[in-house]
């Protein structure tokens, strides 16, 4: 008998807590494991020997399906950088004291391409020092940025709001007769994935966002301008879907002097307020009524609106990875592989972490329009399979139900 430990690192998602339940499930199925522990916050659970049992807090099927539709992170979350164990070992140290004090042999890091980082230094460290614990990484993050797998968990939940959202904002901007234009500012940090994804609503005859704004490409100002005075020519009511993390010629990102200088322990800085900014100018040169909204967290941790793909396909590839250390293997993440778009298959796999960790999968340039405003039909198809079908929700006086840790 051994003992298992799981935890919920990088910004969160709607879909990480069903990663969670997926390991759960793939643990409670396993009888030689005993105890499923729970890290809280992350790597700094393990460090600080912060766990829970996840066996006394998931009691029963309702509390696990609760827990899948349960947006964020359960267990909390942290952005922790392990130094390189030759500068500082301490915490190598620590970790193999606890994980090795309560008989863990399995780490499971639930977590994007940073959180994978730590994935890779843990499993090289345990096999330098013959220290018997298998660790993987299970991915996710709504930046669908991480390398070697067709998509990230976390991803098409966030992808069915910003699209559903945008819908609802063109609904709302179309009812005055006179011109308008609305920016709508998308998380995504230096990947377009999920501003791109807005394109979605293409496949329902709606032709907005009728202008797409993604960080692999140059911005520039007066390019825009001029987009929106093109696109004003069609449409009253011009919807323009920006990445928050667009970049002028120098490479820095227009927000740069205006959003918050601080950066994450990754050196990640915290982008804000493009959309904001953008619209000043819209203001200021196009002189029309022009809105901007910052979609902001809502867009990574709105469950009344996930997509059921996603949120199964998150609790499968967490299950996955505890028959993946089962099976031996170590210092590897789960990976989606799509078989096929028509009808939609993935198959399930895994994948070096020295591939992936500290590594950003970007939006493919050849799926960007020539004028760089907008995207190609071949995005379209791939997002498409991934917002499709909506979790049962359960109410509670109006509200959607969330699984607790505080009850
Ligand atoms: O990692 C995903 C993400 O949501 C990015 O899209 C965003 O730029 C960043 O996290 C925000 O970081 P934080 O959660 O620390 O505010």
């Amino acid at each position: 008998m051994f003992n298992i430990a799981v935890a919920q690192s990088g910004g969160p998602t709607s879909a990480i807590n069903s990663s969670l339940a997926g390991v759960f499930a793939g643990a409670a199925a396993t009888p030689e494991i005993e105890c499923i522990y729970g890290s809280l916050n992350g790597i700094e659970g393990v460090i600080k020997d912060n766990f829970i049992d996840l066996r006394k807090i998931l009691t029963s099927d309702y509390d696990r399906e609760l827990l899948k539709k349960t947006p964020s992170t359960i267990l909390g979350s942290c952005r922790y950088k392990l130094k390189n164990p030759d500068e500082d070992p301490s915490d190598y140290e620590k970790i193999a004291a606890v994980l090795s004090k309560h008989n863990i042999r399995a780490f499971f890091y639930i977590g994007g391409n940073d959180s994978m980082d730590t994935v890779m230094k843990l499993d090289a460290y345990f096999k330098e020092h013959n220290i018997q614990i298998k660790v993987i990484g299970v991915p996710k993050t709504i930046d669908n940025d991480v390398m070697n797998t067709d998509h990230t968990p976390g991803f098409g939940s966030a992808a069915k709001y910003v699209a559903t959202s945008l819908q609802e904002i063109i609904r709302d901007s179309r009812v005055y007769s006179i011109p308008s234009v609305t920016i709508v500012e998308v998380m995504g940090r230096d990947a377009g994935w999920l501003t791109a994804s807005s394109c979605v609503l293409r496949a329902n005859g709606e032709p907005a966002p009728h202008l797409i704004y993604l960080p692999e490409v140059e911005f520039s100002i007066d390019k825009f301008l001029d987009d929106v005075k093109e696109a004003q020519k069609r449409y009253k009511a011009v919807i323009v879907a920006v990445s928050e993390g667009i970049r002028c010629d120098d490479e820095k990102y227009l927000s740069t002097g205006f959003s918050s200088e601080l950066t994450d322990a990754f050196g990640h800085k915290y982008l804000s307020g493009i959309g904001k900014y953008l619209e000043n100018v819209t203001a200021a040169n196009i002189g029309c009524k022009v809105r901007s909204i910052e979609l902001n967290v809502m867009q990574r941790c709105s469950s009344h609106i996930a997509s059921l793909t996603d949120i199964n396909e998150a609790e499968e590839i967490g299950r996955a990875a505890v028959k993946a250390a089962l099976d031996g293997e170590s210092g590897k993440m789960m990976v989606f592989r799509r078989m096929s778009n028509n009808p939609y298959r993935v198959e399930i796999l895994t994948s070096d972490i020295r591939e992936i960790a500290n590594k950003e999968k970007k939006f493919p340039v050849e799926w960007i329009n020539n004028e760089h405003n907008n995207v190609t039909t071949d995005a379209l198809n791939y997002f498409l399979p991934l917002i499709q079908g909506e979790p049962e929700i359960e109410y509670r006086n109006g509200i959607p139900v969330h699984f607790r840790l505080d009850q």
